[in-house]
């Protein structure tokens, strides 16, 4: 099958910072409590529509692979907040960066949606008939908050990341994946009528709904597992893996990862202080900033790895071509903005403060 590599890469984070100080206003937490659980100091709110984050990502990414938005033949946005449930966000994204000649569709596989999306993409051009694919992870999670439950709302952020994968004979790609479902404990991790269940009306409260040590206990497990699974199918041992960049959930998460799969520190990837979690943007995002910051280099053995609502899991192990050099930049950008991230997520406040049910 033929190989597909990413080629470009670029993210999109909104510039209205929410802090802990900020969320100790709005209900009972700390930010001692917040960094030592969970390892998040701020994350980012947005005041633009998700497929605006999406398509800022996209031409950044389109830039670094010297591409143009009428080279993509396929846009795949793995999301789980979308603009609208019609049209998908990615014909929106289609639209907004005019890549005319691409098909466009979303992936929902929550958190896991990068990692599905990959593999997805990876698969079409393996198989003929797509060359040059935009993969877009995108979440503006901050709408399906309420801020005065503090079990969920000092854990999501917004904020967006994207790669461009084409066909190539290079030794490089997606060398092993695992993706897993398992439906049965869906309601552990979950958006309530958020959908067509339930009576219609104005009150409806969307709000996510977590078990949060249970997630945790099926998220150390899944993710530890399936990298080694997938490692071991790659046919590499753990001294010949440069780098993981897991999804960024909970930086207790992310060390028992590690800690079960006994890679050093040095070699995983963590950025989960200045975002929290991103949903399907965080290893797009991730990966982005892995490279900006030197960690990824020519040939690198790079393990992804992701949990979440589904239950999905997903790991692959991916092999870096040989450029690491962006091709061009792009100065695409999101409209201005001077509202701060408490003032972004008033409106939830005034909603679900007034307990809406
Ligand atoms: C949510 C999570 C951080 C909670 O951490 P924890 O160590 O399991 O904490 P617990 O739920 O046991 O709560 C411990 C105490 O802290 C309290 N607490 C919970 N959230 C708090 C907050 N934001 N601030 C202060 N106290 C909090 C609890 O009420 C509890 O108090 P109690 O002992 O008086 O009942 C953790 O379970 C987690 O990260 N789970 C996975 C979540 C996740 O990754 N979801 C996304 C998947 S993609």
């Amino acid at each position: 099958m033929r190989n597909a590599v990413i080629t470009g890469w670029g993210k999109c984070v909104p510039p209205a910072v929410l802090s802990n100080a900020d969320l100790e206003t709005v209900t009972e937490t700390s930010d001692e409590w917040i960094v030592t659980r969970t390892g998040i100091r701020e994350r980012r709110i947005s005041h633009v529509e998700t497929s605006d984050m999406a398509a800022v990502a996209g031409l950044r990414a389109l830039a670094t692979a010297g591409l143009e938005p009428d080279d993509i033949d396929l846009i795949l946005v793995a999301t789980c907040t979308p603009d609208r449930l019609i049209p998908s966000t990615a014909a929106i994204v289609q639209d907004k960066i005019g890549a005319g000649r691409a098909a466009a569709m979303d992936l929902n596989a929550a958190c896991s949606g990068f990692i599905f999306g990959l593999v997805t993409a990876r698969q079409m051009i393996g198989a003929g008939g797509f060359e040059r694919v935009l993969l877009i992870g995108a979440e503006k999670l901050h709408y399906f908050l309420d801020f005065t439950d503090r079990s969920t709302s000092v854990l999501f952020g917004d904020g967006a990341g994207a790669v461009v994968l084409e066909g190539s004979d290079e030794d490089a790609g997606v060398r092993s994946f695992e993706l897993g479902t398992d439906g049965s404990v869906a309601d552990i991790l979950c958006v309530p009528r958020s959908g067509t269940e339930g009576a219609p009306g104005p009150d409806r409260r969307m709000v996510v709904h977590m078990e949060g040590a249970e997630v945790f206990r099926r998220a150390v497990a899944a993710m530890g597992d399936a990298s080694t699974r997938v490692i071991e199918e790659a046919g590499l041992e753990l001294d010949d893996i440069d780098l993981l960049i897991p999804h960024q959930a909970n930086i207790r998460i992310i060390e028992a990862t590690a800690r079960r799969l006994r890679l050093h520190p040095s070699k995983v990837f963590v950025n989960i202080a200045s975002y929290g979690n991103t949903s399907a943007a965080t290893i797009p995002i991730a990966l982005t900033e892995a490279i900006d910051e030197g960690r990824i280099t020519p040939g690198s053995n790079i393990v992804f790895a992701a949990f979440g609502g589904g239950l999905t899991w997903a790991a692959a192990v991916y092999r870096w071509g040989s450029r690491i050099e962006p091709l061009g930049s792009s100065d695409a950008d999101l409209p201005p903005s001077d509202a701060s991230g408490l003032e972004l997520m008033q409106p939830n406040i005034d909603l679900y403060g007034m307990g809406v049910q």
